[in-house]
């Protein structure tokens, strides 16, 4: 059977759609996660889902303990992993309204704790991160908004900043010039976290907004206008990760 997790952002909050839904309160050594886990199941897949900013309480992207996070979802030992995350695009070539699998990151974040690696082990663990997301996810992904022909962004590079403030102009100059596409607040440490876990992850990006001093957001950026957008890009990320989840062979992740 093939078991998938995924984490939500900011438009996703619970699944109601699971069958057989099952709440898991899980305590880790990094302490509880942003939500129970509901485990249930869309036909024959098992999925988990994890709301990443929680569910009563809602966490900003710099107070989420991504480490209880990954820890409660590797303990169901899914085949992959995928978070959904909003993002602001930097190119004009890019939407509001698209969607995105980025293929690199640069991280801007301070002050979020990393690693599982706390100095408390013989061994220290260097990970390669040179390809910060699974391949075979992305490609999986990829396929599946092809089937469903949802228009999807191939590669780019997610720039993780610290919030939960947005950006300044400025910032968003330097970004571009440091080549990255897209701006989230979530994807670190999440993506390093899974790779010290070795949990294949792979993120898609609804894009909301442009990036602040670019286009319609050349003076400031309206986020109370972008709910329908998020819901419209949310539904369609997870018609493609489920459709993802039936085309898996799980050898080929392998
Ligand atoms: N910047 C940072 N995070 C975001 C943005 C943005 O423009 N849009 C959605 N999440």
């Amino acid at each position: 059977m093939t078991t998938i997790a995924i984490i939500g952002g900011s438009g996703l909050h619970e699944m109601p759609q699971l069958s057989d839904k099952k709440e898991v309160f899980s305590e880790t050594p990094w302490g509880m996660p942003s939500a129970p886990l509901e485990v249930g199941f869309i036909g024959k897949t098992k999925v988990v889902f994890l709301s990443r900013h929680g569910m009563s309480v809602r966490y900003p992207p710099h107070m989420i303990n991504y480490r209880a996070n990954l820890w409660a979802i590797n303990q169901l030992s899914p085949d992959f992993v995928v978070g959904f995350g909003s993002v602001g695009c930097i190119s004009p070539e890019d939407k509001p309204g698209m969607l995105a699998i980025p293929d690199q990151l640069i991280d801007y974040t301070w002050g979020r704790e990393s690693s599982y690696n706390c100095g408390d082990s013989e061994t220290i663990v260097h990970i390669d991160f040179t390809n910060p997301f699974d391949e075979k996810v992305r490609e999986l992904l990829l396929d599946a908004s092809g089937a469903l022909s949802y228009p999807i962004i191939d590669g780019g590079v997610y720039g993780v900043t610290q919030g939960p403030r947005l950006e300044t102009a400025s910032e968003v100059d330097r970004m571009a010039r440091d080549g990255v596409h897209y701006i989230g607040m979530t994807l670190m440490p999440e993506a390093c976290l899974a790779r010290e876990l070795n949990l294949p992850y792979a993120m898609i990006c609804q894009i909301v907004n442009h990036a602040a001093g670019r286009q319609t957001s050349e003076e400031c950026i309206d986020f109370t206008n972008l709910s329908e957008i998020l819901e419209r890009t949310t539904k369609q990320s997870l018609e493609i990760v489920l459709k993802a989840s039936e085309d898996l062979n799980i050898d080929e992740l392998k």
